[in-house]
């Protein structure tokens, strides 16, 4: 049998490289092995990983040698950055180039970047529908992802532009669960008017990252746009209705009450939700459900995803 090629994973212990890892080894026929980057080889998650049979070894994002160490070899890596560990879109960039600077130094033949929009090129800094943020960022967490790609592309790296989108985890982790309002009824809040917001289940991603890496060359130089679901406020609040068996509203609010909401991020997240709501047909255009299904027929709905993990939605 050929010897299988390595693909560098980084965040493998997170949600998205997680799930790449987990979709590579369940593969038994794969021509593809992951190597799983952390910063901590001996992490309760790290070991669950090499049980699993994925080569575990040492690397930070923000150190550049050990990303070049972690690389040396592999034929694919995934990058991706930790926006939510430092709230810096200066330091994702860093990262990014770090990221980029490894791949490019270990020769590897085939990248995919997790990004995301740079608000910007559709709202201006001068526009004031929504305010500008940390000086120069509308969506910090978006734009600088979307100005990371040029990173990728001037350094000539063959590279595939991964699109996320909204993880239903949100729900569970995220504090974006139901929650009780003045009348003891359960809601979600969400500033998104009837516009719809691409979902997916986080495990999904990986699982089209390797759908991505096992088309080789047809997607390097694309932009791939990722979605289990595209669903409103509304029907989001009716799915959990079911699932849950008790009565779940959606709460419509304005953007400008969700920025003011006051737990960190809040107005990144406002920003970021008006983004989606204002420019709908670009959001969710970017995001093709038959594209994400062709990379993982497994793909999850928004209802499969409920039935499996309703019960670790927080209620209060
Ligand atoms: N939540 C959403 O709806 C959503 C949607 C789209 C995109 N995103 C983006 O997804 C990104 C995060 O990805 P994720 O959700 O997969 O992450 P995650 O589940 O939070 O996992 C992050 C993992 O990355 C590792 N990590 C953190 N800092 C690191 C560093 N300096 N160097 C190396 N590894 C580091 C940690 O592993 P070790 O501790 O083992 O090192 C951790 O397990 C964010 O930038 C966010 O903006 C989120």
């Amino acid at each position: 049998m050929a010897e299988k090629k390595i693909i560098a994973v980084v965040g493998a212990t997170g949600a998205q490289g997680g799930g790449l890892v987990r979709a590579i080894l369940s593969d038994a026929s794969s021509a593809f092995t992951p190597r799983a980057l952390t910063r901590d080889v001996n992490s309760d998650r790290a070991k669950e990983l090499a049980k699993l049979g994925a080569e575990v070894v040492a690397a930070d994002v923000d150190d550049v040698e050990s990303l070049k160490r972690a690389f040396k070899g592999a034929c694919g890596a995934f990058c991706v950055t930790f926006f939510w560990a430092h709230f810096s879109p200066e330091k994702e960039l860093a990262e990014a180039k770090a990221m980029a600077e490894a791949a490019k130094h270990a020769g590897i033949q085939h990248v995919i970047w997790s990004t995301l929009e740079d608000t910007r090129k559709w709202v201006p800094l001068s526009d004031s529908r929504m305010p500008t943020l940390m000086g120069k960022y509308k969506v910090p967490h978006f734009d600088a992802k979307g100005e990371a790609n040029q990173v990728f592309t001037e350094l000539g790296l063959p590279t595939t532009f991964l699109l996320t989108s909204f993880y239903w985890e949100n729900l569970i982790y995220f504090g974006m669960g139901p929650k009780k309002g003045p009348d003891g009824k359960l809601a979600i809040t969400l500033p998104m008017g009837d516009k719809k917001l691409p979902g997916i289940a986080a495990e999904d991603i990986g699982k089209c990252a390797y759908g991505i890496f096992k088309k080789g060359r047809e997607f390097i130089g694309k932009t791939v746009g990722i979605a289990g679901e595209h669903l409103t406020g509304a029907q989001m609040a009716a799915a959990l209705t079911k699932a849950l068996g008790q009565e779940v509203r959606y709460n419509d609010v304005p953007p400008e009450v969700y920025r003011s909401f006051g737990f960190p991020g809040a107005e990144d997240l406002g920003n970021m939700f008006q983004f989606k709501r204002d420019f709908e047909q670009v959001f969710c255009g970017a995001r093709n459900l038959d594209v994400a299904r062709a990379l993982d027929p497994s793909l999850q709905t928004f209802d499969r995803w409920l039935a499996q993990h309703k019960s670790r939605i927080p209620l209060e």
